[in-house]
């Protein structure tokens, strides 16, 4: 089919689309902003997953992290014949012009991960977001650090009544980094913890870049002066783990050597490191249900069909967004996720 669809001119591609009824006339392009990520290769991993599942065709490409390479990427999906367009923006600030390019060829397109303004979506009625709501992961990540206090008094190592805490940030200007940031420091204060920022730094989801960033506040605060380590993400929450553990902390083996370090994304090693005892939580950031659902969205749309939550089989809001739940992940749950 795909042979089939790559000959056709772009002008005839309506036709066809109206014409395919078959699950299998479904061709989507998809860009990810890096392969090297983490997460978003789970993402990618359970998108391919779904569109076999759906008898779908799916093209994954890696955009490198540069916007422009992304730009003809698109292009070329576009002169190519697909059905349907998957973006993960690597600036999202520059999704307007990805989705003039869609419309141009009334081709729906789902972003993923990084959210478009609401503006540039809503000018489109083919263009769709799903993602979760990152104010949640970062309000389970304050709620795990106020449950630790609450539980162990004794981590307030100076017993000056404050939590000192270093706060590890993700890309700036992503929305992910900067709702998280703010809502684990809200929980916290609702929690009823009082709390000081010793060191706050982006480390851009990275796990060596929070290593390093860590290394240099164990330095120049001193080790002792930290009592808990909270991440926008489980790489740099494990970077930071790395190191701890060269100051002899969170090795899993002694219980007085231990700060508390939260992530989010409930990763495979991240899961391991709570079940190691050398971090305290995560929270689950749903890559199946998010690959799953956005290649639904393109499969449904791409057939011509009505993109609604029935025949998606996820809750569609305002006709645009899929917004897939964070879990709270701890010692007492995580098995239910490896
Ligand atoms: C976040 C995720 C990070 C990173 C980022 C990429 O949702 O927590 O680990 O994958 O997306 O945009």
């Amino acid at each position: 089919m795909k042979k089939t669809v790559t000959a056709l001119a772009a002008g005839v591609m309506l036709a066809t689309l109206s014409m395919s009824a078959q699950a299998s006339d479904t061709l989507i392009g998809s860009c990810i902003y890096k392969f090297d990520d983490t997460f978003m290769t789970g993402v990618r991993n359970n998108m391919e997953k779904a569109a076999a599942d759906l008898g779908a065709e799916i093209e994954l490409v890696d955009s490198q992290n540069r916007q422009p390479a992304q730009n003809d990427q698109v292009d070329t999906f576009i002169t190519k014949g697909v059905t349907a367009l998957i973006i993960n923006p690597v600036d999202r600030s520059a999704a307007g012009p990805l989705v003039e390019k869609a419309k141009a060829e009334n081709l729906p397109i789902v972003f993923v991960n990084r959210e478009p303004e609401k503006s540039i979506l809503d000018g489109y009625d083919k263009a769709y977001y799903v993602g979760a709501r990152a104010e949640e992961s970062g309000t389970i990540g304050g709620q795990l650090i106020v449950e630790y206090f609450k539980a162990h008094p004794e981590a307030d190592k100076n017993g000056d009544g404050v939590v000192q805490y270093i706060l590890l940030k993700g890309e700036q200007g992503h929305q992910d980094a900067t709702l998280r940031s703010e809502y684990c420091v809200k929980a916290m204060i609702d929690g009823g913890l009082k709390i000081q920022a010793i060191g706050e730094d982006n480390a851009n989801w990275d796990k060596v870049q929070g290593h390093d960033k860590m290394k240099n506040f164990i330095t120049s605060q001193g080790i002792d002066a930290i009592e808990a380590v909270l991440a926008n993400n489980d790489d740099m929450a494990l970077g930071a783990i790395e190191a701890l553990k060269s100051e002899g902390y969170n090795t899993g083996k002694d219980a007085t050597k231990y700060i508390p370090v939260v992530g989010v994304d409930a990763t495979a090693p991240a899961l391991q490191a709570i079940a190691n005892g050398q971090m305290l939580g995560t929270s689950l950031n749903d890559a199946k249900n998010q690959g799953t659902a956005a290649v639904r969205i393109a499969d449904v749309a791409s057939k011509g069909e009505a993109v609604t939550s029935e025949s998606i089989g996820y809750k569609l809001t305002d006709g645009k967004y899929v917004w897939i739940p964070y879990v709270k992940v701890n010692a007492e749950n995580y098995k239910d996720f490896m």
